[in-house]
């Protein structure tokens, strides 16, 4: 499929392979950053305009490192976050979300699913045929859940209720490069993945203990 209403410019680096987003609406030029994980400077050459908003996926360190940076270059920057951590954002403008709603930046309407289980305020963003997942999914395999607030019972229900249950062909953007290729669809992402392919949530919790045991 291809989409002639919005692009997306990928830049990696960060704390650990991490993923930062510019996602552009193509009518209204209208440019949306996923996460602060990468300093401004890096991503500025393919900015056009003040930037409009910052989709946080969640609140570990890694992905809002440069928050300040944008905030001071932007100051009406929309901070849009899970409602449970927007206190902790200090932005003139902040839009605590839920799951289920939809947002509008531009022309491009953005829906929030509220994932659980990496970390209690993980956010993903669906738009069209794809979903930014921040560390609830990745290339290969879901999130961990060895940090405080992980539970993995709850990425079990985040994972296979909410993301494996998106149009097949949707196109994963994670938080990190951990896998093959940078993105890939939910269809080839439950073949190539283990941790995608358990019976129920005991079989996952039972994979992910196996996994964790592994690193
Ligand atoms: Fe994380």
């Amino acid at each position: 499929m291809i989409n002639t209403d919005f692009s997306i410019n990928s830049f990696k680096g960060g704390y650990d392979d991490n993923f930062q987003y510019i996602l552009t609406c193509l009518r209204s030029r209208a440019q949306i950053a996923v996460d602060a994980a990468l300093p401004l400077e890096t991503v500025e050459p393919i900015l056009n305009s003040p930037l409009a908003a910052m989709l946080i996926t969640h609140t570990h360190g890694d992905h809002i490192t440069f928050i300040d940076e944008y905030l001071e270059a932007y100051p009406k920057l929309l901070i849009i976050i899970h409602e449970q951590s927007a206190g902790r954002i200090s932005a003139v403008n902040v839009h605590p979300t839920h799951d289920g709603e939809q947002i509008q930046i531009g022309e491009l309407n953005i829906h929030v699913l509220h994932t659980p289980g990496h970390f209690p305020d993980s956010s993903c963003y669906t738009l069209e045929n794809i979903v930014f997942t921040g560390d609830t999914l990745f290339v290969g395999r879901t999130g961990r859940t060895v940090s405080q607030g992980s539970d993995t019972g709850q990425l079990y229900h985040s994972v296979y209720e909410k993301l494996l249950t998106l149009p097949q062909d949707t196109v994963i953007y994670p938080g990190h490069d951990y896998g093959q290729s940078p993105t890939i669809s939910i269809a080839k992402n439950i073949d190539i993945s283990p941790l995608l392919q358990a019976e129920n949530e005991k079989d996952f919790i039972k994979r992910m203990a196996a996994f964790e045991a592994s690193r």
